[in-house]
């Protein structure tokens, strides 16, 4: 986690370097600081937001500079522990994205010879290291210094007086932005849309040095060309355009994203052949994801066993890294939105050393997963700004309703329709955004409430999973998803007046079950908010609170109920006064175990 930039050109770094880092405050957002050459560094680091670091700032000359916004890993949020770190004679300062395995013994063996470090994190370890090897080569110095470290130590950093800066990736992402007599490195692209779509994504173990007008980047001790890329998201995509929120903006752009995502695959033909087995057909599957990823992937694993027929086993990837089995040979597919998730990322080392085949599912164009699955199926969700994940999870559905489609052991009768109404998927959604003050009025009911269940059966169970998710994580209302059946072997004994149920009421074979589990819930008197299709009048006089979704074919009703439980948490969240776009403790994306 935590953002990183850094500029050098001729402009006043002071002010590009806040616009990068507010861009990236997704990434982490407990301190932030940045470090400007003007002769002599001047470091300003604090607690808190860019926006509040800002105004604290006084006017600051120097046209190089780097900044950091942290999450926390070594160190509590602290203006101490704060990035940039500097040397003990202020000439260098570094700052961190990842986390260093042996800054212990490093910083005993600095200290020992004279060092004096002032923080607890194990970044400060790095700007020491520099000060130690340099003797009149800054990026030779980095580079000694970067040889004693272990771990993720994706990097930049500059030294007073330079006109040059010089940053590291290992392990998390960096990309170096090209613009008109200047240059800019950040951790994504995000960070860089107001200045320039020119991006060169830098590989593992790349040592890059960048002045106003050359980018030099080595790799191994040997200098590389690497390629230059066009970004084809905007400066809109990336702006709230007039929402309170990017949750909310996001939340709405659905449809939008459902006819990206498709029109994407269907002019690039079948990402799904990817899938087939020698002989043209979908052979069992493995899933791996984490989070609102893995939620998305249960209902994959619903789609592809109703459809295709084939047994799919999904886990969550942090899990599979200790205890997951893969079959040498075999395929399998990581959903990772950001691509930048640690935990996919080892879930995709061990699958390879298993002589797996993976694909990976992602929204981040050059980003980690690219590089280590065989083979990429892009979403076309747009950059996600707010932390909670909801249009890159809606573009993972119709991923994966578009892998299983091809496969689909259905009559062309049956195919053809399901084909029409994924297409139409854009019409229903919006249809559920435009009821959106009926759900706004549950959510403020919910919101009074300090535990939820959520509860879903058969493929609608991953959405009550990803309700409760986004509630506690926005609203943060203690909430937890089950499966309807699942509830009265335990659960039951929490529900009453004070314990409000919410629950996806599906128009397929589960209907029957899931009304006979409200009746009980009702029964211990614990309010129920109703999730129906139209048309559905069961839940009247029994439920009370109903949202109504338009009617679709069983298989799309997680696209539809999930656009409800979204804007049901974002508006539970706003009205209880949460930071919604930037919940605590959470960053967009995880890149540590
Ligand atoms: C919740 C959320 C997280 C992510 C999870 C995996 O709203 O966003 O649960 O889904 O951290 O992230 P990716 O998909 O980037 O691997």
């Amino acid at each position: 986690m935590c953002g990183i930039v850094g500029y050098i050109g001729k402009k006043r770094a002071q002010p590009i370097l806040l616009n990068c880092l507010s861009k990236l405050e997704y990434r982490g957002y407990d301190s932030c600081g940045i470090a400007v050459s003007n002769g002599s560094l001047q470091v300003y680091k604090d607690i808190g937001r860019v926006k509040a670091l800002e105004k604290t700032l006084p006017f600051i000359k120097g046209m190089v500079g780097i900044g950091h916004t942290r999450w926390a890993t070594h160190g509590e949020p602290s203006k101490i522990n704060a990035h940039p770190h500097c040397d003990c004679t202020g000439r260098f300062a570094v700052v961190h994205n990842g986390t260093i395995n042996n800054y212990h013994e490093l910083r005993e063996k600095l200290t020992a010879e004279g060092h004096t470090l002032v923080s607890q994190t194990d970044t400060e370890v790095i700007a020491h290291l520099i000060e130690k090897y340099y003797s009149g080569d800054f990026p030779g110095a980095v580079e000694m210094a970067l040889h004693e470290l272990e771990g993720v130590y994706t990097m930049i950093a500059i030294m007073a007086g330079e006109h040059r800066l010089v940053a590291a990736r290992k392990d998390s992402p960096l990309v170096i932005g090209i613009g008109d007599r200047e240059n800019y490195f950040a951790s994504d692209v995000t960070a860089l849309l107001d200045y320039t779509s020119r991006v060169i994504y830098l590989e593992d173990g790349d040592i890059a040095v960048i002045t106003a007008d050359s980018i030099n980047i080595r790799n191994n001790g040997a200098g590389i060309d690497r390629e230059e890329h066009k970004i084809s998201w905007s400066v809109e995509d990336a702006q709230k355009s007039g929402y309170e929120h990017f949750l909310l903006k996001e939340i709405h752009e659905q449809p939008k994203v459902i006819r990206d995502t498709l029109s994407g695959y269907i002019s690039a033909g079948e990402p799904a052949a990817e899938l087939a087995g020698d002989g043209g057909s979908m052979d069992d599957m493995l899933i791996l994801a984490c989070g609102t990823s893995y939620h998305a992937g249960l209902v994959g694993k619903y789609i592809i066993e109703k459809l295709v027929d084939v047994p799919v086993r999904v886990e969550m990837a942090d899990e599979f890294i200790y205890s997951g089995q893969a079959a040498a040979g075999s395929r399998a597919v990581v959903i990772t939105q950001s691509g930048e998730t640690l935990d996919a990322l080892k879930a995709i080392k061990k699958l390879k050393e298993t002589g797996c085949r993976v694909i990976a599912i992602t929204n981040v164009v050059g980003s980690t997963v690219t590089r280590t699955a065989d083979r990429t199926i892009y979403l076309r969700a747009g950059p996600e700004i707010s932390v909670a994940a909801t249009k890159t999870y809606m573009a993972q559905l119709i991923a994966l309703y578009w892998l299983a489609l091809p496969y689909a052991k259905v009559d062309i009768k049956k195919l053809d329709s399901l084909v029409t109404e994924l297409r139409q998927l854009p019409v229903k959604v919006q249809q559920v955004l435009d009821n959106e003050a009926a759900v706004a009025d549950c959510a403020r009911q919910l919101a009074g409430y300090e535990n939820v269940f959520f509860i879903g059966k058969g493929i609608n169970y991953p959405v009550a999973l990803e309700g409760a998710l986004k509630l506690k994580e926005i609203s943060y209302i203690h909430a937890e998803g089950y499966a309807a059946g699942e509830l009265k072997h335990g659960p039951f004994a929490l529900l009453g007046e004070k314990t409000p149920v919410v629950a996806i009421v599906a128009q397929d074979n589960t209907h029957e079950a899931i009304v006979t589990s409200i009746k009980e819930i009702k029964a211990r008197r614990s309010p129920v908010l109703a999730i129906v299709s139209e048309g559905d009048e069961t839940m009247t006089g029994l439920a009370d609170m109903i949202v109504t979704v338009p009617r679709v074919d069983p298989l799309f009703s997680p696209v539809v109920n999930s656009v409800v439980v979204q804007l049901l948490s974002y508006f539970a969240a706003k009205e209880r006064g949460c930071p919604i776009d930037f919940p605590r403790n959470l960053a967009k994306s995880v890149t540590v175990e």
